[in-house]
């Protein structure tokens, strides 16, 4: 990893100094600052870490340039085409795909440990009904730690596979319960006999007062959903998650700090409000006036769904997304959905537009998500559930990759001080 190669630092009034260049199995070469403060007495300065690798990891490549994703290798095309969540929950958690054997015994755990513990199903009744469900979500997958004492003894592999599992298989439970408890409908409990999709869907939509039978163009569609949410290097809120993982935090706090992180409209709630966008605009006719106002430096307006920090090419999932869209408003008879008809006009305006194409700015996996979740009865405001639902296979990889590294510390980036200089305090008669 680290070449022969060293990058050498003039600064005026300093002997230069050099620094190894780290060489990665694909995508950019890193300069290893690590002893920069140590060898100038100056820290780097990288507000936003537009130019910063914040660790050594081997789960997810992505290339902005050529909008190539792989997870441990494979390109997410394949992945989508060819396996379920589950098994790339496994890829990602393994570093290899399942084998059979592999694949029923990893499945089987997952089914047999859906259930919540009955007292948490309780935690529910303390939130308002009209609470948003990322704001249940935070609430109680951070208190699985009050119900799993052991999961702060994660230095045994053992124990990091179990916490895998229990979250794995627990999150489409929590998540369902949050839409339910928002709908006053009684809770649903999950069935062996249907596969994790489809029992999440039954969960959301199924009531004790009739069989639910999921339809299975909506549930490839929202697997391959999750399969296209589950991990995405070091964007915002897995290094969140790795940040307070790098304290000692136990990992279910972690998660609840990445999803309250995900949250945000320029990370994981763009896709609602995304949504709210496309809704706001209504008609075709409008959509000349939002590219317009998406331009307009003094306009606060920014086209939601669209532009993204390393992809400078189309996101791969959003072409996936975009399919899955056409397959499930086809099946649901939804075809001519003003929402998808006018999300494809805008795409095909924004791509046709200079200050797009100079900016780079494509549609990201947020753009067709919430139409495709709309489509199949999701509520607007669950559409992050669900990607924190995908997410959290990521996060707790990334997570336990970053406590396995033997180089890994508790993080702790310094600053550039801009504030009042070192004065003394004024008597109060004096201020
Ligand atoms: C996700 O990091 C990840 O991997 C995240 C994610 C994942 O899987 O974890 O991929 C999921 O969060 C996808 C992104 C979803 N967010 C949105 O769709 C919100 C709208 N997008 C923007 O807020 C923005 O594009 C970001 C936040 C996604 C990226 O922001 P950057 O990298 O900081 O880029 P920037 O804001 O500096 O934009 C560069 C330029 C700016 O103009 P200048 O200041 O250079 O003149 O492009 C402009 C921006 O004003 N711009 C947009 C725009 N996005 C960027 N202008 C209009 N509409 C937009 N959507």
């Amino acid at each position: 990893m680290t070449s022969e190669r060293k990058a050498t630092l003039i600064i005026e009034g300093h002997e230069p100094q050099e620094f190894p260049v780290l060489t990665p199995v694909h995508g950019n070469e890193c300069v290893d600052f690590r002893n920069l403060a140590a060898k100038t007495g100056m820290f780097s300065y990288d507000s936003g870490y537009m130019s910063t690798a914040s660790c050594r990891s081997a789960i997810t490549y992505i290339d902005g340039d050529k909008g190539e994703l792989l997870y441990r290798g494979y390109p997410i095309e394949q992945l989508a085409e060819q396996c379920n969540f589950l098994d790339v929950a496994y890829l990602l958690k393994h570093g290899e795909l399942p084998n059979t054997q592999q694949k029923a015994e990893f499945e089987n755990i997952i089914k047999t440990h859906t259930m919540i513990h009955e007292q948490m199903a309780r935690f529910y009744q303390g939130f308002r009904r009209d609470a948003h469900p990322m704001a249940v979500m935070v609430g109680v997958v951070g208190a699985l730690s009050a119900f799993y004492h052991e999961a702060e003894d994660f230095t045994d592999p053992r124990q990091r596979n179990i916490n895998f599992n229990r979250i794995v298989a627990k999150l489409p439970t929590i998540v369902a319960l949050a839409y339910k408890y928002s709908m006053g409908e009684p809770f649903m409990y999950p069935r062996n006999n249907l596969s994790y999709t489809a029992n999440f869907l039954h969960m959301m939509f199924g009531t004790p007062c009739e069989e639910y039978v999921p339809n299975p163009v909506v549930v490839k569609a929202l697997d391959t959903i999750f399969i296209l949410h589950a991990d995405h290097e070091q964007n915002a809120s897995t290094s969140t998650v790795r940040l307070a993982g790098s304290s000692g935090a136990n990992p279910y706090a972690c998660i609840s700090a990445g999803i309250g992180c995900l949250w945000g409209p320029a990370h994981g709630g763009a896709n609602e409000a995304c949504l709210k966008m496309l809704e706001e605009i209504g008609d075709i006719s409008r959509v000349p006036e939002y590219i317009r106002r998406a331009k307009d430096k003094d306009d606060p307006f920014k086209l939601m769904g669209f532009g993204h920090r390393v992809y400078k090419n189309f996101d791969p999932r959003a072409k996936l997304m975009r399919k899955i869209c056409a397959e499930v408003l086809h099946e649901l008879g939804l075809v001519n959905d003003r929402l998808f008809e006018l999300a494809l006009e805008l795409e095909r305006i924004a791509l046709e537009d200079d200050y797009f194409v100079e900016k780079k700015l494509y549609p990201n996996v947020d753009f067709y998500s919430g139409i495709v979740q709309k489509a199949i009865g999701i509520p607007t405001s669950m559409f992050t559930c669900i990607f924190a639902l995908a997410r959290t296979v990521g996060w707790m990889v990334q997570w336990e990759e970053m406590i396995s590294d033997p180089e890994y510390k508790i993080g702790r980036p310094r600053q550039l001080y801009v504030g009042a200089p070192r004065r003394d305090v004024p008597s109060l008669d004096k201020r």
